[in-house]
């Protein structure tokens, strides 16, 4: 298949697209700097200075434990810590600052955000050298306005294509660009609903045939390109999603073992999960919610 951009429709089934192999590594942020300083998104709204640093600390320490306990069970190959800098008060979530990619030829690369806010812009040189140590080959837009990384690019799993979320902080051209550089299609799905303003919080593929959603979060024409590329979608309500970010699970197969992490309390999500085979933990992250994030945002994986 063509690096294609659809914005519109898609004209191609899941079974014409590349096979690929998912990661098995973990990256997290230590939560030294966190803070709510001013409001990037609806979520932070009426939280600036309303963290609780114990709180903040143990909720991190717990997700840390999840990834560890997986990595002793073998089915993550490695978890790795980059310290949060001073000034960067939402470095912690890590999805957010670059891309990783494998390429065809089985070289790795990782494209580099273009953070929408100012001190955001900050924590990008921070993870483009954790990825060149690691022998990622860093790739700089030349054009797009706005890049978000892996909060806006969710991968299909154990397939050569993405999905590429936009309107709040990636911009819809910024997917030419990346198709380009990544010699992988994107289906590009606008984001209509401030509340979902990252692809990360709203749609969380669960296999190569099925998917859970937000369908508010979509406009018309997205809903139907992820319709017909998946044959199972899980319509999660609004309010669990807004409530719980439960469509901010970090839900992944790896080694075989299907995991699902998320924050407790949502019914409608958890039953989904558990419909699809995975082993579900529940965890505590209500300091991060205040900053409209949760499990998916508080890793990278690649
Ligand atoms: N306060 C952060 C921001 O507004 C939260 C980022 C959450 N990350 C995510 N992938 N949804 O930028």
């Amino acid at each position: 298949m063509q690096p294609t951009v659809y914005k519109e429709a898609v004209s191609f089934s899941i079974n014409d697209v590349k096979d690929k192999q998912d990661p098995t590594r973990v990256l997290m942020c230590s939560p030294d700097y966190f803070d709510i300083v001013d409001v990037k998104n609806v979520h932070m709204e009426g939280h600036i200075g309303n963290t609780d640093k114990a709180l903040v600390n143990a909720q991190w320490q717990s997700l840390k434990q999840v990834y560890d306990g997986l990595q002793a069970n073998g089915v993550l190959d490695e978890v790795s810590v980059i310290a949060g800098a001073q000034g960067c008060e939402d470095m912690v979530f890590c999805a957010n600052q670059t891309f990783p990619w494998q390429m065809e030829d089985g070289s790795e690369v990782v494209v580099m955000s273009k953070m929408r806010h100012e001190s955001r812009q900050r924590e990008v040189p921070h993870f483009e050298a954790f990825f060149a140590a690691k022998g990622f080959k860093p790739l700089h837009f030349k054009d797009a306005k706005m890049f978000e990384g892996m909060g806006d690019v969710i991968p299909h799993p154990e397939k050569r294509l993405l999905y590429g979320g936009y309107g709040h902080r990636t911009s819809a051209e910024a997917y030419t660009e990346l198709a380009a550089m990544l010699q992988t299609p994107v289906v590009a799905l606008e984001l209509v609903n401030p509340k979902f303003y990252h692809l990360d919080t709203c749609f969380v593929p669960l296999s190569v045939n099925s998917v859970m959603l937000c369908k508010e979060a979509f406009s018309p024409q997205g809903l139907q390109m992820i319709q017909q590329l998946f044959s199972q979608v899980y319509y999660i309500p609004e309010q669990e999603a807004e409530d719980y970010f439960s469509l901010n699970a970090h839900a992944f197969k790896a080694h075989g073992v299907k995991t699902a992490i998320l924050q407790y309390g949502s019914t409608h999500t958890v039953a989904a999960l558990k419909q699809e085979g995975y082993n579900v933990v529940e965890i505590d992250t209500r300091e991060f919610m205040k900053s409209g994030g949760s499990v998916f945002c508080m890793k990278m994986m690649y």
